[in-house]
Parts: structure tokens; C-alpha cells; sequence
């Protein structure tokens, strides 16, 4: 019980600090976009991934649904998945159905929140010769975790999918892949999900549908602040809105302010006006061009093994090879 509320008082703690530095940012204020998925965010973004703007989820459900036998064809059995982020595991099952028939399944589901380890194990604890070990941890720190109780045997197939290798700019992109590439030995594997540069209109309407999902999970981060930090965001005094960076080639989450006006955070000790159209940016989602794999993984320790394209929505599932 005194663990527990130590370890919430210091999450509170590191979250009061992001939201103070990324708000104090000069030229552009920022917020983290890792605090979009509280219990709140995480649903409204299960509903994105059901607009029919947002194509980026059912692609890859289908390559994986239609390709996992073949993605699984250049790993040699005994294999362990480590899945990076599981969410609620739903993609996740095509790969595992496509294990479960030559051998039974190890899985490490990694996830910072407990209750997406629950879904997981609801959605695929029925698939048979199954053991999950459910991870709550970040990425690398499970990773580690996974690695270690790996038997000697078994080859690693760690799963990064959705496209969120996006989220980090290139060189941190590069870095994470490197850190990553540390805790494999030669012959794992990495399945990386990247989703690729299509028409400026339809990335724009992915990230701002009409509906308005979108910017519900947007402006959810002002709520969750107002909630956990007690911050007096007025929702009603932002919108939210969607660039593409083409140089950059990345979209933006921002939400702009539609009066100046004064906002303040309790829990942070933190105060700021922000001026009539100015923005906080909240996400950035780094879109790839195929071609530019197989180079991020020569860099990182790697060789691109085989890429699949969705015909309908261009996503490319990579398998990477620790080399
Ligand atoms: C979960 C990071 C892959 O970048 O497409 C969806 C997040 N943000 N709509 C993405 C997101 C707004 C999503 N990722």
C-alpha cells in the first residue's frame, strides 16, 4: 500500500515536471505526447483506430492476418514474442495463431499500463499451449526483463507495431532501435510496423476527422492535467488542429489557443499566458518512405529481412534480422 502510493506520488511528480518544462518551451510550447493515453485517452484512441479516416490499424491487421505465417517463416523454432506497447493485443493474435501451429507459445505482452495487460490476457489467454508473461514496464526495461528470462534456446521475435517508431524524430528513432538492438543476440528479430507517406489529404483527415474523435483525444491531455495536476483548462478555449510537415515529412497534434488567455497548474507551481493562435504541440507521427528501412536498420544493427505493403492503405510491415 506504501509502495504503491509512493510510486503514484512519483508518476504525479515526473508528470508535473513534463507538462512544466514542455509548457515553458520557448517558440513552441510542447506537451509529451506519451500522457495522451491515460485510461481515458487510451480508449478514444481504440476509437480512432475504428474511423474510417484512419486506415493505418486495419492495414496492418490485414498484413498481419493475411502474412504471418510468412513473417514467421525465417525464425527458427523455439520462439518468444515480446511485444512492445501490446495495447489491447488484438493485432497481436494473427502472429500468435500463426506460432501456435508448430509450437506452443511464449509471449511477453510489455505495457506501462496494467489495464491493457488485463485486455491482453482476456483476448488471447483462449489461444491453447499458451504462456503469457505480462510486463508492466517501459519498453526497454521489459525488453531487458523479456531477454533475461529467455531459455537459451528460444529465438526473439520482438513486435513494434502501429506505426509508433513514428512518434520519436529520426535520431531518436535511430537511438531507441540501437538501444533496442542491445538487449537481442544474432538471429531475433524485430517486426516493425511504419506507416508510409501517402497524400497530404489523406493523412490530414487521419488525424482530424470529422467526427471530432480526435480532437476529443487531443484535447484530452488538457482534461488529464486538469484532473492529475490541477490544472483550469478551459477546454472550450482550444481546438485542435493538424499539420503535415512535409520536409519533415511528419504530421503535428497541436491545439491552439482561440483567445489570449491565462492558465495555471496547481501540482506543477506553473502559470503562463498563451496569446490568440498560439499552439502546444502534443504529437508528432513521423511518416516513412519504404525505402528508407532498410538503411535505419543497417544503422542500427540490423538487416531488413523482407518488407509486406497493404495494397489499400500504404503501411509497411518490416522485418527486421539482428545481424
Ligand atoms: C499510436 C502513435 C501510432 O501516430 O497514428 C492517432 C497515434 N494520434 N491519431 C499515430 C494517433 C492521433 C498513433 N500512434
Amino acid at each position: 500500500m506504501m509502495l504503491s502510493q509512493t510510486i503514484q506520488t512519483d508518476a504525479i511528480r515526473d508528470f508535473a515536471v513534463a507538462v512544466s518544462d514542455g509548457l515553458r518551451k520557448v517558440g513552441q510550447r510542447e506537451l509529451p505526447s506519451v500522457y495522451l493515453y491515460d485510461e481515458l485517452g487510451t480508449a478514444l484512441f481504440e476509437a480512432i483506430t475504428l474511423l474510417p479516416e484512419y486506415g493505418l490499424t486495419r492495414a496492418e491487421e490485414r498484413l498481419l492476418r493475411r502474412r504471418a505465417g510468412d513473417m514467421l517463416d525465417s525464425l527458427p523454432p523455439p520462439v518468444a514474442v515480446v511485444e512492445l506497447g501490446s495495447g489491447s493485443g488484438r493485432k497481436t493474435r494473427w502472429i500468435l495463431e500463426a506460432l501456435a501451429v508448430r509450437e506452443p507459445i511464449a509471449y511477453f505482452p510489455i505495457d506501462i499500463s496494467a489495464s491493457a495487460l488485463v485486455k491482453c490476457h482476456q483476448e488471447l489467454g483462449s489461444l491453447g499451449a499458451i504462456s503469457i508473461v505480462g510486463l508492466e514496464k517501459s519498453y526497454l526495461e521489459g525488453l531487458q526483463e523479456a531477454a533475461a528470462r529467455r531459455r537459451p534456446d528460444q529465438t526473439l521475435l520482438v513486435l513494434f507495431l502501429g506505426s509508433t517508431i513514428g512518434n520519436f524524430d529520426p535520431p531518436a528513432a535511430e537511438k531507441f532501435l540501437s538501444d533496442l538492438r542491445r538487449h537481442l543476440k544474432p538471429g531475433d528479430a524485430l517486426l516493425l510496423g511504419a506507416d508510409l507517406e501517402k497524400s497530404v489529404g489523406d493523412m490530414l483527415l487521419a488525424y482530424d476527422d470529422p467526427a471530432g474523435v480526435t480532437a476529443a483525444f487531443n484535447l484530452n491531455l488538457l482534461a488529464r492535467i486538469n484532473r492529475e495536476l490541477g490544472g483550469n483548462f478551459v477546454l472550450r478555449n482550444f481546438e485542435h488542429h493538424v499539420r503535415y510537415q512535409t520536409t519533415d515529412r511528419r504530421i503535428e497534434m497541436h491545439l491552439r489557443s482561440k483567445r489570449t488567455h491565462t492558465v495555471s497548474i496547481r501540482a506543477a507551481e506553473f502559470a503562463c499566458t498563451l496569446k490568440e493562435g498560439e499552439t502546444i504541440w502534443t504529437e508528432a507521427c513521423h511518416k516513412f518512405r519504404v525505402e528508407e528501412i532498410p538503411g535505419l536498420a543497417r544503422r542500427t544493427g540490423f538487416r531488413c529481412e523482407a518488407q509486406w505493403i497493404d495494397p489499400e492503405w500504404t503501411f509497411a510491415e518490416n522485418l527486421l534480422i539482428v545481424s
